[in-house]
């Protein structure tokens, strides 16, 4: 049974949303069947987004990709790859080329959601979404962040050698969304443990430990319906200064019921949790084994929006998506046919040598404007200011509270193909 037909069979995701998902799965035997055949003009790679052991560790990869030429074709996986900055923008530019509407991971998916919309019906799903962060919304938030990163950081402080990843990196984001979501402490608990488990929804692997998670998340997601439903009919979470009480103001239109709140809940549970914390595992490692940066940043703390903004680029917390031609696309020299199946790799892209020198260092003064980590184009990532946000505010208690970062243990790294970050990172942070 496809994964979308659990989903609905246990009701864990609303009816209205189920009904509307359609697989594609014709243009999916297609692809299939294309890959056999190879293309020219494309280079041919074996360069395998799916391999456990290269989504962990996928740096010698990406150089080859930019040694070897601009338009990569992998012809077990039928997908295109793009992995040059300037190709991956120009892609992302064009919406009607290229598009989201029928999936950006590798499972052809159609769904009215904003992630998986373009033009007018885009903008519409869109508009309804960015009041819930508007500068107003983050100024709001501030205090939180700031109570937040002070406390974790000092637990961490405390506990030498401890897992910073369990300790900070998933927490920090799992409690900023329970609080801009309005979650009253009492129930945030529960909340993060639904949430947690929930989240596997997006990544079923196929094993017995992954079949096992993602019952339970579907479970969890079923939870987390039935507490949202609790809540809303009985006026909560929707309080003026939530994320989604805001949402209902500016739509007066009477436009947003309760099912499509809670989808935009969740959409916001999924995009933003894995991603910050893989944001800030990557800082953690990466000051862990570059202390000349670290003591630059804590020298100089004015170079902290700076140093987040590299860090984005060296970790790039969602490594690809993709997207499907609607009709015949150039890049170069190279056509890549309508219905095709493209790779925007953005962390090959975030360390293009074409547009940064040295790529592969992380250099906190770098100021990398062009990075990609949120995207580029009408997709960009909303929640960009809320992630530099708690970045940001973490750096500062770090630069603050610790003299010195230094691994307790080897770093492990999430072998997902498309998201990317520490999941085990053992610490020890020097009080200053
Ligand atoms: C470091 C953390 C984050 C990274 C690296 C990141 C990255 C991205 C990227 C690359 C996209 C573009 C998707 C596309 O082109 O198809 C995106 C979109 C999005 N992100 Fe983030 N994100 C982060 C944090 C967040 C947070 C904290 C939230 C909200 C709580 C959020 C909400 C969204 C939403 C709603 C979209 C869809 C926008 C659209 O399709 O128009 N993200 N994000």
């Amino acid at each position: 049974m496809s994964l979308v037909a659990r989903l609905g069979e246990r009701g864990a995701i609303s009816a209205a949303f189920t009904s509307a998902i359609r697989l594609n799965s014709a243009a999916a035997l297609r692809d299939r069947r294309r890959g056999h055949r190879g293309w020219a003009g494309a280079v041919n790679t074996d360069y395998d987004p799916l391999d456990r052991a290269t989504a962990a560790q996928p740096f010698n990869a990406f150089r080859r990709l930019h040694q070897q030429g601009r338009v990569h074709y992998n012809p077990k996986r039928a997908t295109w790859i793009l992995c040059r900055n300037e190709d991956v923008r120009a892609a992302l530019r064009d919406t009607d080329a290229v598009t989201s509407t029928e999936g950006v991971t590798r499972m052809r998916i159609s769904a009215p959601v904003l992630v998986l919309s373009d033009g007018a019906e885009h903008a519409r799903l869109r508009k309804q979404v960015q009041p819930g962060f508007s500068k107003g919304a983050m100024a709001s938030w501030q205090k939180m962040t700031d109570e937040l990163a002070k406390q974790l950081v000092s637990e961490v402080l405390a506990e030498p050698g401890c897992d910073v990843v369990r300790r900070l990196t998933i927490p920090m984001p799992m409690r900023m969304i329970a609080h801009i979501l309005g979650v009253p402490d009492a129930d945030v608990d529960k909340f993060r443990a639904w949430s947690e488990a929930g989240m596997h929804i997006v990544d079923f692997e196929a094993s017995r430990h992954g079949v096992i998670r993602f019952g339970k998340a579907v479970a969890s997601m079923a939870a987390l319906q039935r507490y949202f439903m609790r809540q809303f009919s009985s006026g909560g979470l929707k309080g003026s200064d939530t994320v989604l009480g805001r949402l209902l103001t500016q739509a007066d239109d009477g436009s947003l019921t309760d099912d499509q709140l809670f989808l935009i809940a969740v959409l916001l549970l999924i995009a933003g949790n894995e991603t910050t914390t893989n944001l800030l595992g990557g800082m953690f490692d990466t000051l862990a084994h570059n202390p000349d940066q670290f003591e630059m940043i804590r020298e100089n703390p004015d170079l902290i929006p700076m140093a987040v903004e590299e860090q984005l680029r060296i970790t790039t917390p969602i490594q690809n998506l993709y997207r499907y031609t609607r009709e015949d696309y150039r890049v170069g020299e190279v056509t890549i046919p309508s219905g095709s199946r493209v790779m925007l790799n953005f962390a090959a892209a975030n360390r293009d040598p074409l547009v940064f020198d040295d790529p592969d260092q992380y250099r906190a003064d770098r100021n990398p404007r062009s990075h990609i980590a949120f995207g580029y184009g009408a997709h960009m990532c909303i929640g960009a200011p809320l992630a530099r946000m708690e970045a940001q505010a973490v750096l500062r208690e770090l630069v603050k509270q610790a003299c010195a970062i230094a691994p307790a243990g080897p770093t492990t790294w999430s072998a997902n193909t498309s998201l990317r970050g520490p999941t085990h990172l053992p610490i020890t942070l020097t009080p200053s």
